[in-house]
């Protein structure tokens, strides 16, 4: 964006200048719109027809923070603390008018204002710390004056917004106004305030703090309670130290840490893993051949087949934005166990009050179930669930192509099958796509979206339009085995199954990956997933150590033993059988054991899933290095303060991945043989996302 287009409104309304922020499409506070802003306010005190001034927003919000792309160079003057040292200290108050979101350096904005007003659907929060950082221009200092530090603490280490009516209990906000009227109710506030003497400043406010000076143990009881929710990020941590300043030291002094705990986060490597990860994020819902003026189709009816695992939660995510589902079994039985595990999970979640008790009524009033295809004649999208096998899932589509409307989107959920194949089996090929849910459905973010040879632009532009009505984060990858998520872990399992034969346990292996920041390991994953997932008594060769496992009857948590036995409130301990059976296979095997360091295991499965992600980009599955992160950060747990592999890869430098493969390679074949693009990056000395 030019400098021209971050402007900012200067208009007069009687006695009380209002300026407005008018710097699409956030109001990001750059240096030019900080620059403007400088002026206005300087202006307003300058003239003498003006009693205050109220400051507000155009657009969807008032602002949403510091202008994160100047993050990567020094500060440019006026800094965000120069301009709100400016508006707090104005001697003509200053009243900060909300509506939208106020996030980060806007809300720290608001709080430097005198008074703040908002209208009842406006948001405000501190989201810093999704980003590895800490509120920098005295959000850690003014919030806990103003709401005092409990809340204060709850606000900026979860980053989550807060609505308008909490902000006001909490002592945030000094007034709601209508809804309809942000401006004049703004305005009419400004006027009664306006000859109040002293002008309130929050930095001079103790109230709140007073109380807490000192008492560590609020502190570390805090940290404590939070410590799963923070485990292996640095920003959280750091947050709550620069609250404590709050309550500990005067203003100025505890401003003076704040800045430099700010300025040691941002040079981190965390905080410039979460800032990519916010871009790549954005960035992953562009799609460069596909414009955005392409037409897309209206869903307002959705049929889904299989109300499995999968389909079931697919189901969950329509029915949660109110779109009808129709859902299609081949028997009775499996239908019921389908309706009544989507009931079941809607009416857990009322109990844990995240649901009023009619939303249960009103989501399940929405579904339909059926035992004919029949059923989904009038849907406009139709997602497939059924079982992962070529046959099943070409026999479907043959049958729907001749059931669904013309104009219908045939969808497929497959997690490997080559959708190419899948769509030839209907007469529409353009019309049929991937959309790779993950489990469970319902909660996790990731939605694969799979364009085939064929797939029409228009089914795809619906596809991504689609997953922001559902809340899901897609990515358009091309047709290939595992597309992007599932072929790199593929790499993974590979590796951690090959670790376990030579000399390290499940247990070591699961260890080190959730050391490293993952949910959990490959084993500890197999286990929840399920041992026997494509297993049967009679195609089982007892050549894999799974196999042996799940010919044992050792199917994983839900029979309660798998790699790991579990108790009843499914915790988890080592099995010793299992050791047992792993150190005869090792034997059989003719493996002399090893004792391998977590150095190796941890290099083991993530390098090669970065070859694999190297192949992948080479290949044109994915387009965008950065589209390969969120995958793996939404779709598999991937730590954010890693920023994802490709990240992660670009940082710890690809000279290093390769050397290291070479080495493997050398002592371990075929497997790690490096990738072309990863050669070629490091002949050229570039990196991942310079691709
Ligand atoms: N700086 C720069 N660009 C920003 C931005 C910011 N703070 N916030 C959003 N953008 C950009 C996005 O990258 C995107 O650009 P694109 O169109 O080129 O992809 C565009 O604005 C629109 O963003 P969204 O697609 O996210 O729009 P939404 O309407 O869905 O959401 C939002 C708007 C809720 C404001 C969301 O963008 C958001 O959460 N932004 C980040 C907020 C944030 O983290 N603020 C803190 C910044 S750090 C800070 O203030 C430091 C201070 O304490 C010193
Ligand atoms: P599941 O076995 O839990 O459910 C499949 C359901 O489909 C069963 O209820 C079965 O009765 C039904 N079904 C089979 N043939 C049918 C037909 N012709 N008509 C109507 N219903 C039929 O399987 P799950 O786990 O839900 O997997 C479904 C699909 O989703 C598979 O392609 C799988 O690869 C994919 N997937 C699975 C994930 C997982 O973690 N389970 C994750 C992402 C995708």
């Amino acid at each position: 964006m030019t400098d021209e287009a971050r402007r900012v409104e200067v208009s007069q309304d009687g006695d009380i200048a209002v300026i407005t922020l008018d710097s699409p499409p956030v109001n990001a506070l750059s240096t030019a719109l900080r620059r403007r802003l400088l002026d206005a306010i300087a202006t307003a005190n300058d003239d003498p027809t003006v009693r205050a001034i109220v400051l507000t927003g155009a657009g969807r919000g008032f602002s949403g923070g510091a202008d994160i792309t100047e993050f990567t160079h020094p500060p440019q003057a006026p800094t965000l603390h120069d301009l709100l040292d400016r508006i707090e200290g104005s001697p003509k108050p200053v009243v900060a008018a909300l509506h939208g979101m106020t996030l980060g350096g806007g809300l720290e904005t608001a709080l430097a204002c005198h008074y703040r007003v908002a209208v009842p659907s406006a948001k405000v929060g501190l989201p810093e710390v999704k980003l590895g950082l800490l509120p920098g221009a005295g959000g850690t200092q003014r919030l806990p004056r103003l709401v005092g530090p409990e809340a204060a603490l709850e606000i900026i280490t979860s980053g989550a917004p807060v609505g308008a009516e909490a902000a006001l209990a909490q002592g945030l906000l000094d007034a709601v106004v209508d809804e309809t009227d942000l401006r004049g109710g703004a305005v009419a506030f400004a006027r009664r305030i306006a000859d109040n003497l002293p002008l309130p400043r929050v930095r001079d406010r103790d109230d709140k703090v007073a109380a807490f000076r000192g008492k560590r143990e609020i502190f570390d009881a805090f940290r404590k309670a939070n410590a799963r929710r923070f485990r292996g990020f640095d920003a959280p941590g750091v947050c709550i130290e620069a609250v404590q300043a709050a309550c500990d030291l005067p203003f100025e002094a505890g401003m003076a840490r704040e800045r430099s705990m700010f300025a040691a986060l941002l040079g981190g490597q965390q905080s410039a893993a979460q800032r990519h990860a916010f871009f790549a994020e954005r960035q992953a819902a562009k799609t460069p051949d596909i414009p955005e003026t392409t037409p897309t189709l209206p869903i307002r009816r959705v049929g889904i087949i299989g109300a499995g695992t999968m389909g079931g939660g697919i189901a969950m995510v329509f029915l949660n934005v109110g779109l009808p589902v129709t859902i299609v079994e081949r028997e009775g039985d499996a239908l019921e166990r389908g309706t009544a595990a989507i009931r079941g999970h809607f009416e857990a979640t009322a109990r844990k009050g995240r649901l009023k008790p009619g939303d249960v009524e009103t989501r399940m009033n929405l579904l339909t179930g059926a035992l004919d295809l029949a059923a989904l004649a009038d849907c406009d999208l139709i997602i497939e669930a059924v079982f992962e096998r070529m046959d099943v899932k070409k026999d479907v589509f043959a049958k729907l192509d001749r059931i669904a409307r013309a104009d219908a989107i045939l969808a497929s959920n497959t997690s490997y099958l080559d959708i190419d194949a899948i769509a030839a089996a209907t007469s529409r090929p353009h019309q049929v796509i991937g959309l790779h849910f993950f489990s469970p459905a319902n909660v996790m973010r990731l939605m694969e979206v799979v364009r085939g040879a064929k797939t029409a632009k228009p089914v795809i532009a619906t596809a991504m339009k689609l997953a922001k009505t559902i809340g899901k984060v897609a990515v358009l990858v091309g047709v290939g085995h595992g597309f992007v998520g599932n072929r790199m872990l593929a790499a993974r399992q590979r590796e951690a199954n090959k670790l376990i034969i030579e000399g390290a346990m499940p247990w070591d292996v699961d260890r080190v990956l959730y050391d490293f920041g993952l949910p959990m390991g490959p084993f500890a994953m197999a286990d929840l997933a399920g041992l026997d997932l494509g297993w049967t008594k009679e195609e089982s060769s007892r050549s894999t150590i799974r196999d042996i496992l799940c010919a044992m009857d050792r199917r994983g948590q839900k029979n309660g033993r798998g790699f790991y036995d579990y108790d009843e409130t499914r915790k988890a301990t080592p099995s010793r059988i299992v050791e047992t059976v792993i150190l005869d296979f090792s034997a059989q095997a003719g493996v002399t054991r090893r004792a391998i360091s977590d150095a190796e295991i941890l290099e083991r499965c993530i390098y090669p899933m970065i070859n694999e992600g190297a192949k992948i980009l080479d290949e044109k599955i994915a387009s965008r290095a950065s589209d390969i992160d969120v995958v793996w950060l939404n779709g598999y747990g991937w730590p954010l303060y890693r920023g994802g592999p490709m990240h992660y890869a670009d940082q710890i430098g690809l000279d290093h991945i390769l050397e290291r493969l070479k080495a493997f390679e050398a002592e371990q074949g075929a497997d790690f043989k490096p990738a072309a693009l990863l050669e070629r990056l490091v002949s050229q000395g570039k990196r991942f996302h310079e691709v």
